[in-house]
C-alpha cells in the first residue's frame, strides 16, 4: 500500500507540477491535502500548457482518480473555472474521478476581500499574500466559524449560513479595515449558484483513500506550496496559513503514516521566493535577471498565480538540509538545472554565519527574525556553458553540471534521483 509524497523543499515554485505530472503516470489516486488555488502549479506536455490551482496536476493522465483533500481550503468559482479549462483540452472532468472532501473549508469572496485589507494594513510589513483569502479561510477554520465544502449539500440551512458569513464579514471589513461593505444578498446568491455546481464531486474522502491503499494502489500526495512557507516550520510570520510539510499529509487527507514509501522533496537549482520575507542567497543586478529571465517564456520566474516577479538567489543548501530534516525526504528531484547553462561561476550557500561567526544547526530557527541575521557562506562551483535542454541520460550531462549535482548530493546527504533540463514532460534524467 504505497504513498509517495511529493514535497516543495523552498519557497514554492519548485516545479511540483512537472514532478507530481510524472509521478501520476503510474499512479491511482492524487491528492492535494493544504492550500487553496494560491497554488500554481504548471504542466507542459506538446504543445499544451496546463496550470492549475486547485484540481491536482495528476488529473491530466486519464486514469488517475483524483482528490481534493480536507485540509484544503476551497474557491467554488475557482474549481469550476478549472474544470471548465480541463474539459476544452480534453481532459475529462465527472464524479467518477474527482472527489472534493466535505470537511475541507469553504474560501468565499469575503475572504478574498478580508485578505487584500489585512496585508494592506499590514503597511511595510505585509506579507504580500496572494490574496486569494488563504489566511482568512483557515483563521475561521480555526476558530471553528468556518463554512466546510459539506454544508452545501443542505439545501435547507446553506443559505442562512452564508447570509450570517457575509454578514460577519461586512462587521470586520468596516470594523478592522474601514472597508465599505458587501451586499449580503447579492453575495449570497452568487455563491450559492457557484457552490451548487460542486453538489456531485462531495463525499468523505478518507474511507476512498484508506481502500485504496488497502487494495495496493499506488496513492501520490501532491504539496503545494513549499516547506520554507509551512505555518508551524516555515518563516514565520512571512508563510502560508497551512501544513506544507509531509506532516501535513496525514491530516490533510485523513489516513496513516504506515504506507509512506517515498518522500521526495523537488528543489529548483537555484532559490526563490515571492512575497515578503528574509532570504539570505537572494540577489540583484545581473545575476537576478539572468536566473529570473524578461518573463518573455512561460517558465521565466513570474508568479503562475499573481505574475509578480518572484525573488530570485542561489541555492541555499543550509535550508535544504533544513527541508530535509523537517519532512523526512528520502530523495531530491533537481528542477530547472538548464537555467544554470551560461554562468561562469556559480555560488551555493553552504554555511551562515552571524555576527562573523559560523552558526551551529543546532542555533539554526527558521522564523523570519533568525533568518534575517544569517549571512550566507558561499562556495563557488565552475560554470557550464552547453545548452542542457536535449540531455536525456546522467552521462550527456557537462562534467561541471553533474559536479554541481553532486556537490549538492555530498552537502546534504540526500540522492538526487531525477533532474528536470526544460518544462517538457521528456526534459527529464533518470539517475539509476
Ligand atoms: P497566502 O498563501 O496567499 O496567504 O500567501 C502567504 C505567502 O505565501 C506569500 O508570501 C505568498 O507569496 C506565498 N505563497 C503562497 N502560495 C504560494 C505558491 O504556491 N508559491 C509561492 N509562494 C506562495
Amino acid at each position: 500500500m504505497p504513498l509517495d509524497i511529493v514535497i516543495g523543499t523552498q519557497w514554492g515554485d519548485e516545479g511540483k507540477g512537472r514532478v507530481v505530472d510524472l509521478f501520476a503516470e503510474n499512479s491511482h489516486l492524487v491528492a492535494r491535502y493544504n492550500g487553496g488555488d494560491n497554488a500554481g502549479h504548471t504542466v507542459t506536455v506538446a504543445d499544451k500548457i496546463y496550470k492549475l490551482h486547485v484540481i491536482p496536476t495528476g488529473v491530466i493522465h486519464p486514469q488517475t482518480f483524483c482528490v481534493l483533500g480536507n485540509g484544503m481550503v476551497i474557491n467554488p468559482g475557482t474549481v469550476i473555472e478549472e474544470m471548465d479549462m480541463l474539459r476544452s483540452t480534453g481532459v475529462e472532468i465527472n464524479p467518477a474521478r474527482l472527489m472534493i472532501s466535505d470537511a475541507a473549508q469553504l474560501i468565499t469572496p469575503g475572504h478574498r476581500l478580508l485578505d487584500r485589507a489585512q496585508d494592506a494594513a499590514l503597511g511595510k510589513n505585509q506579507i504580500g499574500t496572494t490574496g486569494r483569502g488563504i489566511g482568512p479561510a483557515y483563521v475561521d477554520k480555526a476558530a471553528r466559524s468556518g463554512l466546510r465544502v459539506g454544508e452545501i449539500l443542505d439545501r435547507h440551512s446553506f443559505p442562512d449560513r452564508l447570509r450570517a458569513h457575509f454578514t460577519d464579514i461586512n462587521k470586520r471589513l468596516s470594523a478592522l479595515y474601514s472597508q465599505p461593505e458587501i451586499d449580503v444578498e447579492k453575495y449570497t446568491a452568487e455563491y450559492l449558484e457557484k457552490a451548487e455546481s460542486l453538489r456531485p464531486y462531495i463525499k468523505r474522502i478518507g474511507p476512498e483513500i484508506q481502500t485504496a491503499l488497502k487494495m495496493g494502489k499506488t496513492v501520490l500526495a501532491e504539496g503545494a506550496q513549499g516547506s520554507l512557507l509551512d505555518l508551524e516550520q516555515g518563516t514565520y510570520p512571512f508563510v502560508t496559513s497551512s501544513c506544507t510539510t509531509a506532516a501535513g499529509v496525514f491530516s490533510g487527507l485523513g489516513i496513516g503514516i504506515q504506507p509512506v514509501r517515498k518522500v521526495v522533496g523537488v528543489a529548483k537549482a537555484f532559490q526563490t521566493r515571492v512575497g515578503s520575507g528574509p532570504f539570505p542567497t537572494e540577489q540583484a543586478g545581473e545575476i537576478a535577471s539572468f536566473l529570473r529571465g524578461s518573463g518573455s517564456k512561460p517558465w521565466d520566474e513570474f508568479g503562475t498565480t499573481t505574475g509578480r516577479p518572484r525573488r530570485v538567489g542561489w541555492l541555499d543548501l543550509v535550508l535544504l538540509r533544513y527541508t530535509q530534516e523537517i519532512n523526512g525526504l528520502t530523495e531530491l528531484f533537481l528542477t530547472k538545472l538548464d537555467i544554470l547553462s551560461g554562468l561562469e561561476q556559480i555560488q551555493v550557500c553552504v554555511a551562515y554565519e552571524r555576527e562573523g561567526r559560523k552558526i551551529d544547526m543546532l542555533d539554526f530557527s527558521c522564523d523570519a527574525k533568525s533568518l534575517a541575521q544569517c549571512v550566507p557562506v558561499y562556495e563557488s562551483l565552475p560554470g557550464w556553458k552547453e545548452d542542457l535542454s536535449l540531455c536525456r541520460r546522467w552521462q550527456d550531462l557537462p562534467v561541471n553540471a553533474r559536479a554541481y549535482i553532486e556537490a549538492i548530493e555530498e552537502k546534504t546527504g540526500i540522492p538526487i534521483t531525477t533532474i528536470s533540463v526544460g518544462s517538457e514532460r521528456t526534459a527529464t534524467i533518470y539517475r539509476d
